[in-house]
């Protein structure tokens, strides 16, 4: 019963547009039917498309063939309506069009719909599985149809402040790559051409923006898709997208005022919030120390203090211990926080700080000027009172202590404040705090694999004043690097880039990587920068994270349309799948084990 559409079939206006201003008028509408409701010799139909909802009216008294298609329409059937326009008699404040409706005297099919599985409907519940399994569903509700939308929004508010307003040439670059290590695992495409030989796909543009830039390009913009073989969580995706740049004959500063301007731009025109400029920066080291995070949420307090010295040689061996071994001990104190955390709470913020690696979790409360702690009782009172002069703890409050190596007291402590925040409700509707950490530390040094890796990648230019220590003290190593924090996620980063050979060398070298590897695997670039390289730099921001964090979203899979779970699989496509014989015959591919093996 599927009808066409004609030439005469041409719609006036998206179903959410119509108000009192267009009563009367002749119109055109297309869309699904989100419900039909049969009152007797009434038909009302909610008829929806991206825009919103139109209720479309029939009469059987007025045109009985129109009111007999009416009847047979189901929830989801594709309707192309024709009627004048009306004032409701009775007004539906819940939906912008709730004042007209369309009275309908012209009504096709145009195509009609199995029950689908569950129903179109902002806010569902239905488990997210099934949801991903029929996306293209899941895509026609509204909440998650509009942040598809604001993604679109926020690309072209990139693309016209970049390109449009800042002179950025959108240049494209290969998705087939040369396999580099750039910290994650490469998504690898075997060539058929080249048996044995494997393309991969780019963890990020950034080798070939950097060309761009001895191209003389000048201003490079990219709305680029990176590939990492990484594990998933809410803010990381397989395939993702950045927002990418790079600019030559540049400092940091200039970096980061061009990159100020488009938040500036972005926060006002999508959210109407005027970011004041320029933001707070703060150095790695010192985000470290007071919030143990090199991505700290600044919209509430719990900074980190240092325990360490009244901690030392005291008799608590939890606390005296981890300083005899190289550890320290720090504490953050939640104001008020006492009557907010009840046994049970505590011993499940210690189960919390357990899952980054902390073996415990001390803390020390005081209510109606009582204490009550898990360890006070092994400190001696001048001890106690210099731990409570610290954390500066007064009547009401409640303080977290943890004593461990520095990397597993930050950690800890790092993510122990935010968590504390989302239970008090400190992160909802508390606005956005963006600030730049700077000054990132060159290399990170691996115990695991006993070799140092780059923090941020291996084209990074070192902190000049720092250089001569590359070869003696390579940890002390600062780099020009910036990360863009936005309610303690990292919006995105960048760095100066190194743009001599002989730095590069030096940096490869003391990433263990050989001068036969290092040609090898980079000799183009070592080449390239021998013809005339300017100094330049950049940044890429995570569109998908940065359009989460303006909607106010937690997982970026609800502003991807065809995202992937946890696993990296796709449940709509059933992607990844086996190849059939023939193609890995073409590719010289044999495989040796299959998912059920492993
Ligand atoms: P970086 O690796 O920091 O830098 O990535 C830049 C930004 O991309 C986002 N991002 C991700 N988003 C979703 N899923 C992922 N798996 C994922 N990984 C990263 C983050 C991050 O801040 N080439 C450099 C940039 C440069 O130096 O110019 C780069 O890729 O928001
Ligand atoms: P215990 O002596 O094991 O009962 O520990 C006393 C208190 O110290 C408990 O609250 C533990 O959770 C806490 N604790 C144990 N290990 C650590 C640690 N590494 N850092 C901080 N507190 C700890």
């Amino acid at each position: 019963m599927s009808e066409l559409l004609t030439a005469n079939d041409k719609r006036t206006k998206y179903c959410g547009e119509f108000t009192s201003a267009d009563a009367g008028k002749r119109v055109c509408v297309m869309g699904w039917a989100q419900r039909q409701r049969d009152l007797g010799s009434l038909i009302f139909i909610d008829l929806r498309d991206r825009s919103g909802i139109l209720q479309l009216a029939f009469d059987e008294n007025t045109n009985k063939a129109v009111f007999d298609t009416a009847f047979g329409v189901r929830a989801e059937y594709v309707l192309c309506a024709k009627g004048v326009v009306r004032m409701r008699s009775s007004v539906n404040k819940n939906i912008p069009t709730g004042e007209v409706e369309l009275y309908v005297d012209e009504l096709k099919v145009l195509s009609s719909a199995q029950t689908p599985p569950f129903e179109i409907v902002e806010n569902s519940s239905v488990k997210p599985e099934l949801r991903l399994k029929h996306r293209y569903l899941d895509l026609r509700r509204p909440d998650l149809s509009r942040n598809i939308m604001a993604r679109s929004k926020i690309s072209k508010i990139a693309r016209d402040y970049f390109c449009g307003e800042q002179g950025f040439m959108d240049i494209e670059t290969p998705c087939l790559i040369r396999p580099t290590p750039e910290g994650a695992r490469d998504y690898l495409v075997p060539s058929r051409v080249h048996p044995g030989n494997f393309y991969a796909l780019p963890q990020s543009p950034q080798l070939y923006k950097q060309l761009l830039m001895l191209s003389g390009f000048d201003r490079y913009f990219q709305i680029a898709r990176c590939f990492r073989d990484e594990d998933l969580r809410a803010d990381r995706q397989p395939e993702f997208t950045q927002i990418d740049l790079e600019m030559s004959f540049v400092t940091q500063d200039d970096v980061i005022s061009v990159v100020e301007g488009f938040l500036k731009k972005v926060f006002w025109e999508f959210k109407g919030i005027d970011i004041e400029m320029p933001l707070m920066r703060m150095t790695y080291a010192e985000a470290m120390d007071r919030f143990g995070s090199d991505k700290p949420d600044l919209r509430f307090g719990f900074e980190l203090k240092d325990l360490t010295e009244i901690a030392r040689g005291c008799s608590f061996k939890v606390f005296s211990g981890a300083v005899e071994n190289g550890g320290n001990v720090r504490g953050i104190k939640i104001d008020g926080g006492a009557s907010a955390f009840s046994r049970k709470d505590i011993d499940s913020l210690t189960e919390y700080v357990k899952s980054y690696r902390a073996k415990g979790l001390a803390w020390y409360k005081v209510q109606n000027g009582e204490v009550s702690s898990s360890y006070a009782k092994f400190l001696s009172q001048e001890e106690n009172e210099a731990v409570v002069r610290t954390l500066e703890i007064g009547d009401g409050d409640i303080a977290f202590i943890v004593a461990d190596k520095p990397q597993v007291v930050f950690d800890s402590l790092g993510a122990l404040r935010c968590e504390i925040a989302r239970r008090l409700g400190l992160t909802k509707n508390a606005g956005y705090k963006l600030l730049w950490v700077t000054d990132f530390p060159l290399l990170e040094y691996s115990e695991e694999d006993g070799r140092y890796y780059a923090k941020h990648h291996p084209f990074t230019m070192p902190n000049p004043d720092d250089l001569p220590l590359l070869e003696t003290a390579p940890e002390k190593v600062r780099s020009i690097a910036y990360d863009i924090v936005i309610n303690g996620t990292e919006a995105g980063g960048g760095s100066i880039r190194i743009h001599t050979p002989d730095i590069q060398n030096r940096m490869f070298r003391a990433l263990g990587i050989g001068e036969e590897e290092a040609q090898n695997k980079f000799g183009f670039l070592l080449e390239a920068f021998k013809y005339g390289t300017p100094p330049h730099g950049g940044l890429a921001f995570g569109l998908d994270r940065l359009t989460a964090l303006l909607l106010g979203i937690d997982d970026i899979r609800d502003v991807i349309a065809f995202p992937k779970v946890q696993n990296a699989s796709e449940l709509m496509t059933k992607c990844p799948a086996p190849a059939d014989e023939k193609a890995l015959e073409e590719l010289s591919i044999a495989v040796t084990k299959t998912e059920e093996e492993v």
